[in-house]
């Protein structure tokens, strides 16, 4: 299990937050870093963000569920976020989510038929020099392959 201290991606939100002064106004640009990192604002994530900021989980719901640019889960049993920031887009990122597209018949945002897997783009998770970086459950694989990720997701489908 990724927590605060080993998920590099919770680095980037602080730096949107700090750069922000971490005042209320800080909430929205947090909440944007968040989907950017995580492909979707993780429950977790925003627990940290409201003890962060100091603010109840009510207002920081409030601001999620208020615009519907936000996702609030995936849709999926299983969720596969590829990181598409420049480190991994320049060492094949794209190739796997290709690959994903054509195994799976889905484009980012979506969740295949049987609500098994939801597909997911990121931008940097704040792990560049693992590039490329997929998120398999929550749980970051760096330098991985597009066949490694077709054989977990194959694992998921079966
Ligand atoms: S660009 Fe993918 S982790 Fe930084």
């Amino acid at each position: 299990m990724t927590t605060v201290k080993t998920d590099t991606r919770y680095k980037l939100v602080e730096a949107t937050l700090r750069r922000h002064g971490y005042s209320a106004n800080a909430l929205i640009e947090g909440l944007h870093t968040v989907q950017e990192a995580w492909g979707y604002l993780d429950p977790d994530v925003l627990r940290w963000l409201a003890r962060t900021l100091k603010l109840p989980m009510s207002k920081v719901y409030g601001v999620a569920t208020f615009y519907n640019r936000f996702v609030l889960k995936p849709q999926g049993e299983h969720s596969c976020v590829v990181c598409l920031g420049t480190a991994c887009y320049i060492k094949g990122a794209l190739n796997t989510l290709k690959k994903i597209e054509h195994d799976l018949h889905l484009t980012p945002g979506m969740t295949t038929a049987d609500q098994r897997v939801s597909l997911l783009k990121a931008r940097c998770m704040g792990s560049c020099g693992l590039a490329p970086v997929v998120v398999m459950d929550g749980a970051l694989v760096g330098k991985v392959s597009p066949e490694q990720v077709t054989e977990r997701l194959q694992e998921w489908l079966a």
